[in-house]
């Protein structure tokens, strides 16, 4: 089968924002206790994090990480994550039923985030709380006034403000799996209220509401909680989990699709409020939750009961496929290819829960196969995305969609590397494909290094012993071939 990408160097999508390659730890599962934070490891530093993660996390070139959840941060205090240590109350989290020890709270996570290199994204609780400890988070974080929350950080051994700049008006507020959730009325109201007591105490900082969770929800939702929040919120969050439930592969990539319908649809509606208000103010979009979620789920399901409220339990914990890698590294192109307005996106989560590294509790630290495609992304897809025109066979989805095209491509210029990176997926499952490339507008084209992961098992994994799943460079020829079932990374240096 042969496909073509065309580009023009003068047609460019927009700038991405590194912030895309965002990812996520909440305090679920092993995702901090034993996966971050494990002060009896051997690797552990001074603080107790496990050096091992670090260098594992440090290697993504994450620029910003979201914490402390998701659906736990709805029935959090986060006052109980800060000072002594010895003090700290142990917790009921009514969230994942286990029991949350505090021993890593704010204090010490955005110390971790320095070491890993990263800016923290910080949710408050608007679920069994609200505006006044939403306030006194900001001002306990970021402020320098000598007032009481800033001078309990000082008296905590934190002089200088943590200054987090990006913080998330609860979590999937609109399901009721969610503590605390609400009406889009209610939650709009609660969210722009607690939105100007935040930024009266730090008007730098940037917010984020929560949209409708996932494709299905979404849509009226934010069009009536914007009606309160537009004024006070910047970025409007969205949430996707991939899963293949009836092991159809062509259909399961086919879901790319849905999120390109799903980030157009949200948009508009942005745009629908923004129109409504009269307002030249453009809401962004921050994915902050997207990844496969599925291994896990039948076997959490089962043990649900057998170690409920202890603590750091086995939960999510997704051992991934090569297919789930394919799947990371074609959302990574979507996102890519909506630079314009989407500005931030976590790949959630990033240790242990649905993740892309894993730990054992006193042992190795490994890398799941959806961590390639995302190491690729990040490290080389930086600069303007350029809006490719794609000529490609496609596929029909039985009961599905239609005309899915096999290639799924972003093409990236980086003006500083004097370099053209393409990033493609072959969806085509029993055939190779023969891509030509026209890099319209760009002298001096010279393909440098092609980049592969294949494997010709869709369910291979890797393990603590055996990256099966693993980048391979392909010899540069005179033609390009993409693998059936492969993710690629071509790498052009240009004049
Ligand atoms: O990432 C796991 C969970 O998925 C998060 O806690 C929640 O926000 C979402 O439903």
């Amino acid at each position: 089968m042969k496909s073509k990408i065309t580009v023009n160097k003068k047609f460019s999508i927009g700038d991405i924002d590194r912030r895309i390659y965002g990812s996520f730890i909440e305090h679920l599962g092993r995702a901090v206790y034993e996966g971050i934070y494990e002060p009896t490891h051997p690797t552990a530093d001074d603080m107790g994090f496990r050096t091992d993660v670090i260098e594992l996390v440090k290697k993504l070139s994450i620029p910003i990480i979201r914490y402390p959840g998701g659906n736990f941060v709805s029935g959090y205090n986060w006052e109980d994550g800060t000072g002594d240590k010895s003090k700290r109350p142990r917790r009921m989290d009514l969230a994942w039923g286990s029991i949350e020890t505090n021993q890593v709270g704010i204090d010490e996570f955005q110390e971790w985030a320095k070491r890993v290199g990263s800016e923290v994204m910080m949710a408050v609780n608007l679920g069994t709380r609200g505006m006044d400890e939403a306030r006194n988070c900001v001002e306990y974080c970021n402020s320098t006034t000598d007032t009481d929350y800033a001078n309990k950080r000082r008296a905590n051994g934190f002089e200088a403000p943590f200054g987090i700049k990006v913080w998330c008006l609860g979590n999937e507020m609109d399901g009721p799996w969610q503590l605390g959730h609400k009406t889009a009325d209610e939650y709009g109201h609660l969210a722009a209220e607690s939105a100007k007591v935040m930024k009266r105490v730090d008007n730098t900082i940037k917010l984020v509401a929560c949209g409708g969770t996932g494709y299905s929800r979404a849509g009226e939702w934010e069009y009536k909680m914007l009606d309160y929040t537009y004024p006070y919120v910047e970025y409007v969050s969205m949430h996707s989990y991939f899963k293949n439930p009836d092991n159809n592969p062509a259909a399961y990539m086919s879901k790319l699709d849905e999120v390109d319908d799903y980030i157009n649809g949200v948009v508009a509606t942005c745009d629908a409020v923004k129109l409504k208000k009269k307002s030249n103010k453009v809401i962004h979009i921050s994915y902050d939750e997207w990844n496969v979620w599925e291994h896990s789920i039948e076997n959490d399901r089962a043990r649900r009961d057998a170690d409920r409220w202890t603590s750091a339990r086995h939960q999510l914990e997704d051992v991934y496929t090569f297919e789930d890698a394919l799947m990371i590294g074609g959302m990574l192109m979507i996102l890519q290819n909506h630079c314009d307005r989407v500005k931030m996106a976590c790949l959630a989560q990033l240790v242990n829960v649905i993740a892309p590294i894993m730990t054992e509790k006193g042992g190795k630290a490994w890398t799941q196969t959806i961590y390639h495609p995302f190491f690729y992304a990040s490290n080389y897809g930086n600069g303007k995305t350029l809006r490719p025109c794609i000529e490609s066979e496609t596929y029909d989805v039985e009961n599905g969609r239609t005309g899915v095209s096999y290639l799924v491509s972003s093409v990236i210029y980086n003006e500083e590397a004097g370099e053209v990176i393409v990033f493609a997926l072959n969806r085509a499952l029993d055939e190779d494909m023969e891509l030509t490339v026209d890099l319209d507008g760009f002298t001096g084209c010279k393909l440098t290094e092609h980049i592969e992961l294949y494997n010709d098992d869709l369910k291979a994994v890797n393990d603590r012993d055996t990256q099966r799943v693993a980048p391979a460079n392909v010899k540069i020829g005179k033609k390009i071939r993409l693998k059936k079932h492969s993710w690629n990374m071509l790498r052009y240096k240009v004049d």
